[in-house]
């Protein structure tokens, strides 16, 4: 592995995976091989470029070892297609409960009876040389779970999904970096003259979607949402302007908190983002094992989502909700479409946004503007996910589908959405409509934020 970051132009960067782009002319079955490779790829990297130690090791209670996200990587591949869709019988049926991530917390599988690395690894290897002689003879329709290559589909975005929580895992690691950290590409030439915000006129859009083949259960069905006139910030909310909220005092004044938030604020301490530290007048942050000044043009990454709250309050203004996200990223005005994308409905490239662990980091705040939504919103995809207001919860019509476990459960106030993907979401992971969650104390994931306020006053004569 790379220990040395290496400077590379956008162009030339690791090569995207293929998307499931209905309009793609790959046959299905190629762009499945295409994207469970990629997936694995990416997967070793991230489980190559450290040593068996570091891989057993519990970097933070809040994550697994390395080692576990590598075997469930494998199970789950093992459960959904080999055994659900193949029939065929268990491969190793006594690892099963160890990689079932409702029988143990986090924080307790470092002390279960793992498979050690070797084993880890040829038991994923196994499994993927059988799931390719299966998708051969595999027919891609029929079958709900089958229709469009879904399951497929799943599998390769779920491993995605863990190579993102290992990425977590390795920023939380100790130790040089051992990860190739080529930086993003510079702020483009109008970046600096962006206007603030954008006005994203009222009225109603599709939310969701009943289409996309590879859409997970919560994206579904598509509805129809009437959202006010509201502005919304054009870039994420950058490392300087969040600064400005230490300097006021932002940390210190129960005023712009929730009382859970200011509760929370208080017991855990809570002075700065996570990973920065105080340097002098200015701030150093710790990133993939090097330790450098926070720059002032990025979007700041690493807040919770009662950080993101606050200092949209003390900036006099509020985080958007969910609806309000997804309509700026995908209402076309001019058709009154939704799309795929914030740029239409092509598969994203490097052009468009920052996807697919190219770079370690979260571009200049107004990058990317081949990306840039029909009104002008920069950023929407990629760099860093971003909270919302909303709490997490299904739309008019959700079913849960193809298992309860991967969002049914998780319904309720107790997480608040992001959208829009990091740096480190791949790109079959990612879209207009893609709904994450977590925690409002959560701080070790890629998340950072934008603001927005209503275009009318909703109160008449109010400010
Ligand atoms: C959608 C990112 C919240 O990592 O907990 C992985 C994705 N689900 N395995 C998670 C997931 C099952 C999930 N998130
Ligand atoms: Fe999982």
């Amino acid at each position: 592995m790379n220990t040395e970051p290496s400077a590379q132009p956008e162009p030339s960067a690791q090569p995207e995976p293929a998307s499931p782009a209905p309009t793609s002319p790959a046959p299905l079955r190629e762009r499945i091989a295409a994207e469970l490779l990629a997936a694995r790829e990416r997967t070793a990297v991230l489980t190559g470029s450290v040593d068996d130690r570091d891989l057993t090791a519990q970097h933070s209670p809040l994550m697994s070892p390395l080692v576990w996200d590598l075997a469930h990587i494998g199970n789950q591949e093992e459960l959904w297609l080999l055994r659900g869709v193949g029939g065929r019988d268990p491969m190793h049926p006594e690892i099963d409960p160890l990689y079932d991530a409702f029988e143990h917390p986090r924080s307790e599988r470092p002390s279960l009876p793992l498979l050690p690395p070797a084993e880890a690894r040829g038991y994923a290897h196994e499994v993927r040389g059988r799931v390719l002689d299966l998708l051969e003879t595999t027919a891609l329709d029929g079958p709900p779970l089958l229709r469009g290559g879904f399951v497929f589909g799943m599998i390769a975005q779920h491993e995605q999904q863990h190579d993102e929580t290992m990425l977590i895992t390795h920023q939380l690691r100790q130790g040089p970096p051992v990860l190739a950290d080529p930086p993003p590409p510079p702020a483009p030439a109008d970046a600096a003259a962006l206007p603030a915000e954008v006005l994203v006129p009222g009225g109603p859009f599709t939310m969701g979607t009943s289409g996309e083949p590879w859409a997970l259960d919560n994206e579904r069905p598509a509805h129809q949402v009437h959202v006010p006139g509201f502005l919304l910030d054009t870039t994420p909310v950058t490392n300087g302007a969040y600064q400005r909220f230490i300097t006021d005092g932002g940390y210190q004044d129960p005023r712009w908190w929730t009382p859970e938030g200011w509760e929370h604020r208080r017991r855990a301490g809570l002075e700065a983002p996570l990973f920065w530290s105080r340097e002098g007048t200015g701030w150093l942050r710790r990133r993939f094992g090097s330790t450098e000044p926070v720059p002032d043009d990025e979007p700041v990454l690493h807040v919770s989502w009662y950080e993101a709250d606050a200092y949209a309050r003390w900036a006099g203004r509020r985080l958007p909700t969910e609806a309000e996200w997804e309509k700026a990223a995908r209402h076309d005005p001019a058709t009154g479409r939704s799309r795929r994308y914030p740029w239409g409905d092509a598969d994203p490239t490097p052009a468009h946004a920052n996807l697919g662990q190219r770079h370690l980091r979260p571009a200049p705040a107004g990058s990317y503007p081949a990306g840039a939504s029909p009104q002008g919103v920069r950023q929407l995809m990629g760099d860093v996910w971003e909270w919302t207001a909303s709490d997490f919860r299904p739309y008019p019509g959700f079913s849960a589908w193809p298992y309860r476990e991967y969002s049914e459960v998780f319904f309720g106030d107790r997480y608040k959405v992001l959208r829009g993907g990091s740096f480190g979401v791949a790109p079959i992971a990612c879209r207009g409509t893609f709904r994450n969650w977590d925690h409002p104390v959560r701080r070790q994931i890629f998340a950072g934020f934008r603001t927005a306020r209503d275009a009318e006053p909703r109160h008449p004569g109010g400010a």
